[in-house]
């Protein structure tokens, strides 16, 4: 069964093709990331035009990579949410065209769920029921994955998404967009002893609220004789990981699950996947680097495991929960 799996739900233009929802035969991602840097964040009306531009050379460019042609597909896959409406809707309708010109079904698939099927595309398959951390620019929720398709969430974000904070520290401390990977590269050079901020338990609740570390950030970094960048951005970077990786595991072991999932743009951090697979008891998955963020194989992953096709008339959903409300 050959997937090929479309994502333009925020800045990545991008294509992936998968053979049997496991085997990656292509992976082409163009990052507008350079574009919306000087805005320090996503610009939306930016990026959809941006889609437009990459959207046809990506296609292209992914089944060149996979070595096949159009008429090896058995199906045309697309995130039809949730993410910004604009840039939703050049994926779809890409993906509604090339499903009605080669005859192909159409698989509507939710963006959260592709970032958890990145998991499936690393080289062990996760035993279910599994717990999954999806840590994302605009999502951190801690979802029960009982089995294929079937979700319930444990905890969520009352606030900011871990990347956003990442972002939002990455900002006022003058470290550039995407903020994640600059607070990692600069606390590699903070020394032992970062200033310790704020953790949120929020009692025994496994949601998360990011929005007083980031204040903490703020302060710091203003106040008189501030620690360096790379200081703040450790201590910043320590506390979003405890606080990931404890109700993670929390949560997992509340729900007896058989592995733990890490997904999402900020499954990419080093520390949050070291602190989780040196703290959990159950085997962690992470998947590997290039899938972590924004991409269409894990689109096509995801879409192996869902039954039925999609109409042509189908609509993006801009917000669009993995599971029911809690
Ligand atoms: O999944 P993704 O590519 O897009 C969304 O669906 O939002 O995630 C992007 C987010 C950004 O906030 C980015 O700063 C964060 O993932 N990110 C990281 C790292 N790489 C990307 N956060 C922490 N450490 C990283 N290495
Ligand atoms: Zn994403």
């Amino acid at each position: 069964m050959l997937i090929l799996g479309i994502e333009t739900s925020c800045d990545e233009t991008a294509v992936g093709v998968v053979a049997d929802g496991r085997r990656l035969l292509a992976n082409v991602v163009a990052s507008q990331a350079a574009l919306h840097a000087r805005y320090g964040g996503v610009v939306p009306e930016v990026a959809s035009r941006h889609h437009i531009e990459a959207m046809l050379p990506v296609v292209r460019a992914a089944l060149a990579e996979s070595g096949k042609r159009p008429a090896d597909l058995d199906a045309i896959a697309v995130t039809a949410g949730p993410g910004l409406a604009g840039a939703l809707l050049v994926g779809l309708n890409t993906a509604k065209a090339l499903a009605y010109a080669w005859d192909r079904p159409l698989i509507a698939v939710n963006h959260l769920e592709g970032h958890v099927y990145a998991n499936w595309l690393a080289a062990a398959t996760p035993p279910l029921p599994a717990v999954a951390l999806i840590v994302s620019g605009g999502h951190s929720e801690i979802v029960l994955v009982e089995e294929h398709g079937c979700y319930a969430y444990l905890g969520r974000t009352r606030d900011d998404a871990a990347g956003e904070a990442f972002d939002k520290a990455a900002r006022v401390l003058g470290l550039g967009f995407p903020g994640g990977p600059a607070i990692e590269r600069a606390a590699r050079d903070a020394g032992p002893r970062p200033p310790r901020l704020p953790r949120a338990w929020l009692g025994a609740s496994n949601d998360f609220s990011f929005s007083g570390l980031k204040t903490a950030v703020l302060n710091l970094a203003r106040s008189e004789g501030a620690p360096a960048a790379a200081e703040i951005a450790a201590g910043f970077q320590a506390a979003v990981v405890d606080v990931l990786a404890t109700k993670t595991l929390r949560a997992a072991d509340a729900a007896g699950a058989r592995s733990v999932l890490l997904s999402g743009g900020v499954a990419a951090n080093g520390p949050l996947r070291a602190a989780l697979s040196e703290r959990s008891p159950v085997p962690v998955c992470a998947p590997p680097l290039p899938l972590c963020t924004d991409n269409g194989a894990m689109i096509a992953a995801a879409a192996f495991y869902r039954d039925g096709a999609a109409a042509l008339d189908l609509d993006i959903r801009a917000s669009w929960p993995i599971a029911p409300p809690r």
